[in-house]
């Protein structure tokens, strides 16, 4: 596969932006629109290239402390793979190079792929613009995300519960005042207040309702077995949200795909998107934390799979994947969210290409600081090393390097 490169746009690039506008809007700018765009001082820009032709790109303009999204385009058939997430991305940062404070942007009310992946970035529905597109009377949702830097705090919480679910996993409730998460983030827990361990230990956020927030881990090693070992009226120091979550893509098969340690993430967010195939896969019956709650997402069919067969069927999560794919006559109707062991992940992204079908995963790399400081989370993608705290924990899976 070739590489996606992404770089700033330029005048030279009329030709293909106003070619790939046509093919991607119905009420596209014209190219006396892009010139004027492309020669203000305020454009912010950045475009995907993939072996010569062009895959995407998002422009926007640098208004005072904010900076105005204008136009996102990814052509069609390089959808699914990210591309869109990296180009607000790079548009982001510069504008946050350059000390902008606010972006913001406007997205059609049945665009509800952008509103998702806009929604995903931290992107907030601020208000609607009634019948702001003219050619359809279309309202516009108006998103605005805060670009402030806020370096991730400590939040102190209190342990409200902290209950063996399965064989060796607990799911903990804090009370405290963390910002909220959206699925896929993850926070690292200071789980002593001495210097042992000294790093603190990511978990996904499984959940958070009003001050309150889940979580669901396995004891692995020193830091989650001292965490076993909270009660509550505990406190804890817990930074976060972290990381992006997933893109929450609408999908006419949605699969969420966990295993190990993975369950967290892929949860919270069947149970906000709900609808789709919940395969879960673990060792044995006694590895199977919150199966009542797992069965009723709204909408969603469970599958258990486990390798000795004592609850379920035998096997591995990944057989199950493949029978639910083989059923899927259309690839682009379909989607997996996967988070789980290295080697379900790894399986299930080549699946995925086989099939064509997009997916996500969330990595489990070990982390030291996890909010980008240290390089020491780093994961090969297709694109250049990318750090799983910062950029990750979820990427498309095509764009990593599976070694
Ligand atoms: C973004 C993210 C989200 C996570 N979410 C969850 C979650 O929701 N629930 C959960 O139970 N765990 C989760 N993990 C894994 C969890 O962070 C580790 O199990 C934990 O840090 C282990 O700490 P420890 O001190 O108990 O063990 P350590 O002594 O640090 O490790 C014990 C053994 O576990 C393995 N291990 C430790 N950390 C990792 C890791 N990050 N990836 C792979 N193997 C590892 C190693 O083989 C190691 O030898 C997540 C990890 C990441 C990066
Ligand atoms: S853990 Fe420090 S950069 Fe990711």
């Amino acid at each position: 596969m070739d590489v996606v490169t992404f770089r700033r746009a330029s005048t030279g690039d009329l030709h293909a932006l106003v070619s790939l506008e046509r093919q991607v809007f119905p009420s596209p700018w014209g190219a006396d629109t892009f010139d004027a765009t492309l020669e203000d001082p305020r454009c912010i820009s950045a475009l995907a290239v993939e072996d010569g032709g062009l895959a995407g790109y998002c422009l926007a303009l640098d208004l005072s402390s904010t900076v105005h999204i204008l136009n996102l385009a990814v052509h069609p058939a390089w959808r699914r793979r990210g591309i869109a997430r990296r180009l607000v991305r790079e548009v982001v940062a510069q504008a946050v190079e350059s000390g902008k404070t606010c972006a913001v942007l406007e997205v059609r009310t049945s665009n509800t792929h952008a509103r998702s992946l806009y929604a995903s970035m931290g992107f907030t529905h601020v208000s609607t613009w009634r019948r702001y597109y003219t050619d359809t009377d279309e309202d516009a949702v108006i998103m605005v995300k805060d670009l402030r830097s806020r370096l991730p705090r400590d939040v102190w919480c209190e342990v409200v519960q902290n209950m063996e679910v399965a064989r060796s996993t607990f799911h903990l409730i804090l009370e405290g005042d963390l910002p909220q998460a959206l699925p896929g983030q993850f926070a690292m827990i200071r789980v002593s207040s001495t210097s042992e361990p000294f790093l603190r230990r990511p978990l996904a956020v499984l959940g958070q309702k009003q001050y309150k927030t889940e979580f669901l881990f396995k004891v692995r090693g020193p830091g989650t077995d001292i965490l076993a070992r909270k009660r509550p009226g505990g406190r804890i120091k817990v930074l976060g949200p972290l990381g992006n979550g997933f893109g929450r893509t609408p999908a006419l098969h949605v699969i969420y795909l966990a295993g190990g340690t993975g369950i967290p993430p892929v949860l919270s967010l069947a149970e906000t998107m709900g609808r789709g195939i919940f395969i879960l896969g673990a060792r044995d019956a006694g590895d199977l934390p919150l199966l009542d709650r797992i069965h009723s997402i709204p909408g969603t069919r469970t599958v258990l799979m486990t390798e000795d067969g004592s609850c379920g069927v035998k096997g591995l999560a990944t057989d199950a994947l493949a029978e639910v794919l083989s059923g899927i006559d259309e690839p682009a109707d379909a989607m997996i969210y996967a988070c789980g062991p290295g080697a379900m992940l790894k399986a299930a992204a080549r699946m995925a290409a086989d099939k064509g079908v997009g997916c996500e995963v969330s990595l489990e790399e070990r982390m030291s600081c996890g909010f980008g400081a240290c390089a020491g989370c780093v994961t090969k993608t297709r694109n250049g090393s990318m750090r799983v705290c910062r950029e990750g924990p979820v990427f498309p899976a095509r764009e990593l390097v599976w070694d």
